[in-house]
This record gives C-alpha cells, sequence and structure tokens, in this order.
C-alpha cells in the first residue's frame, strides 16, 4: 500500500485546540504538497428545526453561516503560514461530527486533522465530543492533535 496525502482537511472551531491542529495540518500539506481543506461546521441554534417549527430560510442559514462562520475562517487563515500552500476554506451547516466526516468523503482526503479539545466550554477530561466520535465513526486516518 503507497498512502499518500493529496487532500488533508482540517476541523476549524475557533478552539486553541484547532487552531494547533491547523498548523500541523498546514506543515504536513506544505511537505507533502497536498491540498489544505479547512472545514468549519456551524451548528443550528436549538429549536430552529423544533417540533412544529418552521425551517429556517435560507437567508437566515446564510446570514448565520456568514456571521460565525466567516470569522471563524477568516480569523485562523489571518494567524496561519499559508505561503506555497494550496488551501480551500469549506463552510458547513449541520451536526460537526457528521458534515465534517461527509466533507472527508467527499473530498477524498487521505488524512482528517482535528484538535483533542475544541470551543465547548464544559471542561473535559478526555477528548471533545466531537473528537470522541469522529475517532469512532471515520474510515479516514485521524491526527488529534493535543
Ligand atoms: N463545529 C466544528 N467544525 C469543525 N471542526 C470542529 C467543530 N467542532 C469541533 N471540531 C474539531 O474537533 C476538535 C475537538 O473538538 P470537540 O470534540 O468539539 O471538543 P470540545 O468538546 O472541547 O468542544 C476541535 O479542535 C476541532 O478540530
Ligand atoms: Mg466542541
Amino acid at each position: 500500500m503507497d498512502w499518500q496525502i493529496s487532500n488533508l482537511v482540517v476541523g476549524v472551531d475557533g478552539s486553541d485546540g484547532s487552531h494547533r491542529a491547523a498548523e500541523i495540518g498546514a506543515s504536513i500539506a506544505r511537505h507533502w504538497k497536498a491540498k489544505l481543506i479547512l472545514t468549519t461546521v456551524v451548528r443550528p441554534p436549538e429549536g430552529w428545526w423544533g417540533i412544529g417549527g418552521a425551517p429556517p430560510t435560507p437567508e437566515a442559514l446564510s446570514a448565520a453561516i456568514v456571521e460565525g462562520q466567516q470569522k471563524v475562517l477568516g480569523d485562523l487563515v489571518d494567524g496561519l503560514d499559508l505561503e506555497g500552500i494550496e488551501y480551500e476554506t469549506v463552510q458547513e451547516l449541520g451536526d460537526p461530527t457528521t458534515r465534517l466526516l461527509a466533507v472527508v468523503e467527499d473530498r477524498e482526503a487521505d488524512l482528517l486533522v482535528i484538535g483533542k479539545r475544541g470551543a465547548s466550554i464544559a471542561e473535559r477530561v478526555l477528548l471533545g465530543s466531537t473528537a470522541d466520535r469522529l475517532s469512532q465513526l471515520t474510515d479516514c486516518p485521524l491526527l488529534v492533535v493535543p
């Protein structure tokens, strides 16, 4: 088997952990001349899709995406050394684990890089909940950055 990294997905949620994941992801992408796909997922506010509730309008969704995700991705890209790296930013809406797995599959990623911890306020002793679920569900090699 000749495993190579052509496409690499990094999960970005604005946390320090995901920032470190993006730095390591950028280094790996540079060495492998791989495409770096910086991906952030916004979870719709609770209740938007609640029982009997009308689904959000596309306009409301776009506004939420623009507000929440553009800033997270923009701040990250501003703080990263991406010189000489082919990169792309991807914004998704929904459940972070499900959407990240979909992007990994869609882009035929060879590696998924995430932080051990994320943006949750809850202090978790072990892995974050997204990291935990991803490690159990992904078919793609996963790098968890402390
Ligand atoms: N909404 C998200 N979009 C993209 N990546 C995410 C998202 N949430 C978490 N991740 C990735 O998963 C890592 C671990 O986060 P998570 O498991 O959610 O920890 P916590 O429970 O501390 O928030 C983050 O560092 C990030 O790389
Ligand atoms: Mg989280």
